[in-house]
């Protein structure tokens, strides 16, 4: 008889809420653009299958809210029957595998153009100022946005709307709950960073009003589906469209206080390091003040590899770490941290490929000897 290895921090179990996870390795939210016409395709059974693990938690990747939530081609939606329809059998897999399920609920602002919209008209956001076309992750072709138009003050009802239906629709596909994306400089975060919001009514000027859009659909989620189906995903320190904050220490402690009175289910933060798209500085900035003052699940995001995975689980600095990346290219991400097996590289030229097979499911698993 072989001695067990002793236990990784990352796969200890974590109790979260009625969620009992089994380890602590997160697949994070990865949009795939393999949803054609907006709409989930069989292949995602497979994909969201390989990475399901018994007790683990997968966050299913971002989710337009309504036809005018898209940026990019091919990302799935909720807010029609048909996508609703196709989440089904996708979700159904996870679930048969153990897995919990939570989707991320999208809307792009001004990270869009006209031909991503109805009637082609423009993007909107909560302000009017245009995004410089950004080079993409394949480092060769640049995306050009349409320069939005600002939401007046009236229509700002009915988008947080689109997010309570898109929850209401997520829940109705099956998946175990939402996670609201607050991230990246999407819409949610273009109104929170002081870079981007230009308003003068309540969604402009302080902190207070800036948060008030996020804290508003975390509310009309929370009454839809329940706070103990609710996460929320933020990056105050990122500056990924041009949408940075002058003071993200104030912002993320400030919105993680106020979802302390929604007592959502967890909180999914992307540290610090990860300033820019894709690349890893050195930063002295900390999620820790964020995570003592949230009281839900906290989880941490962004250029964790296995040792400072576990680093981060034993000092406290987090309860759950979400892999990007590495999951991508591993399905079999937990079993290799167990196993503290060799990874699969990833492969970036195929992330946004809309080829149903690779670099989506033909990542190798590690070979099984008898
Ligand atoms: C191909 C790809 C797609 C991504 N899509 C999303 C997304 O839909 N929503 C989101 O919040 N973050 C998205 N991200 C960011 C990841 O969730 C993650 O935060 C980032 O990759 C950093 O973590 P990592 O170093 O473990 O990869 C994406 C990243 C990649 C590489």
């Amino acid at each position: 008889m072989s001695a067990q290895p002793p236990t990784i921090p990352l796969l200890t179990p974590h109790k979260m809420g009625k969620f009992n996870l089994s380890h602590r390795v997160v697949l994070a939210p990865l949009t795939r653009m393999r949803s054609y016409n907006t709409v989930p395709q069989p292949h995602a059974i497979l994909y969201y299958s390989q990475r399901t693990s018994e007790g683990g938690l997968l966050i299913a990747e971002a989710s337009g809210v309504s036809d005018t939530a898209q940026g990019f081609p091919d990302c799935p939606g909720l807010w029609t029957r048909e996508q609703v329809e196709a989440w089904k059998p996708i979700v159904d897999a996870v679930h048969a595998k153990g897995g919990v399920f939570f989707c991320q609920i999208w809307h792009a602002g001004r990270v869009s153009n006209s031909g991503f919209q109805p009637n082609g008209q423009a993007p909107i956001s909560c302000t009017d100022k245009p995004l410089t076309p950004q080079l993409l992750a394949n480092g060769v072709d640049v995306a050009q946005y349409t320069p939005p138009r600002r939401l007046r003050t009236d229509e700002i009802p009915q988008i947080v709307n689109d997010f309570r239906l898109a929850a209401r629709n997520a829940i109705e596909a099956g998946f175990d709950g939402v996670e609201i994306h607050g991230a990246h400089g999407y819409l949610i975060d273009q109104f929170m960073k002081d870079q981007v919001n230009d308003r003068t009514d309540e969604y402009g000027g302080s902190l207070e009003n800036r948060c008030r859009f996020a804290l508003e659909i975390v509310e009309a989620v929370v009454n839809e589906i329940g706070a103990d189906k609710v996460g929320i995903r933020l990056s105050p320190f990122a500056d990924y469209m041009e949408s940075a904050d002058s003071d993200p220490k104030a912002l993320g402690l400030y919105m993680v206080k106020s979802l302390n009175k929604y007592g959502i289910q967890y909180c999914h933060v992307v540290e610090p390091r990860m300033k820019a798209v894709g690349d890893k500085i050195e930063s002295p900035d900390s999620l820790l003040p964020m995570r003592e003052a949230f009281k839900g699940t906290f989880i941490a995001a962004g250029g964790f590899d296995r040792e400072d995975g576990n680093n981060a689980v034993a000092e406290g600095h987090a309860d759950l770490i979400a892999y990007g990346r590495w999951f991508l290219a591993n399905p079999d991400l937990p079993k290799r941290f167990e196993l503290n097996a060799p990874l699969n590289k990833y492969n970036r030229d195929t992330f946004y490929i809309s080829d149903p097979v690779v670099g989506y499911t033909d990542y190798p698993f590690l070979e099984t000897t008898a």
